[in-house]
């Protein structure tokens, strides 16, 4: 297997001083991680409201690490190619919430960006196999969408697996990620199943050494 992609969700970080939080996981070796996790939330699709494309502007503009931004909002067909013209790295939007899905992928690959597609834990990945080929990454929530520091859901294990048998026989070609409840004690369970990608807020930036915590993290996912 490949080095695992390790993904600090900046939603448990300190909204103040975002900039700052970003620096303490950008510096060398170990402790870098790989992409920066941007959660968009509406208040509609999710029950919670962070952030938007003015702060990712932002962002893009303070740190040279990937960003992935995690659009939990409705009628992405209209807001998710605004991330992309932006300049984020992957932009993830909801399979529950999208009404053209190809043409999003289409359209945020066109603007250079790689496309996500996600599904909340009860969505089965069935549904979704055909928009799924046209996606770079499918990021497998494995908490409820909408807020940080909730348990691990043990069941879409099933999903990943699925996903992961997918991609080895060649029918699928996307990087599974994962978001929610991941830390040293659920990392290694999730990587045995086949994820790429591993999303941790609260493990990451609840840390006290957030650097640190992402090192830690990417030695238990390796296996
Ligand atoms: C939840 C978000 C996650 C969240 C994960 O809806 O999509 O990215 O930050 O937080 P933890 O790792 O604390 O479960
Ligand atoms: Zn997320």
């Amino acid at each position: 297997a490949h080095r695992p992609l390790i993904a600090p969700s900046i939603l448990s970080a300190d909204f103040a001083r975002l900039g700052d939080e970003i620096q303490a996981v950008a510096g060398d070796g170990d402790t870098r991680a790989d992409w920066v996790h941007v959660d968009v939330m509406d208040a509609h699709f999710v029950p919670n409201l962070t952030l938007g494309l003015p702060v990712v502007q932002s962002l893009l503009k303070a740190t040279d690490l990937p960003l992935d931004c995690h659009l939990m909002i409705d009628d992405p067909d209209r807001w998710a190619i605004g991330y992309a013209e932006a300049g984020a790295y992957n932009v993830t939007v909801h399979a529950e919430a999208a009404t053209d899905p190809v043409k999003i992928a289409k359209d945020l690959r066109a603007a250079g960006a790689k496309a996500g597609l996600s599904v909340k834990p009860g969505t089965p990945l069935e549904d979704h196999l055909d928009t799924l080929k046209h996606y770079d990454t499918l990021l497998v929530m494995s908490v409820e969408p909408g807020f940080g520091g909730q348990s691990f859901i043990a069941e879409v294990l099933d999903k990943v697996r699925a996903a992961r048998r997918l991609v080895e026989t060649g029918h699928l070609n996307v990087l599974v990620e994962i978001d929610g409840g991941i830390n040293a004690d659920t990392i290694e369970q999730a990587a045995e199943a086949g994820v790429d990608c591993f999303v941790a807020g609260s493990a990451v930036y609840g840390a006290e050494d957030p650097g640190k915590a992402v090192a830690a993290l990417r030695d238990l996912a390796v296996h």
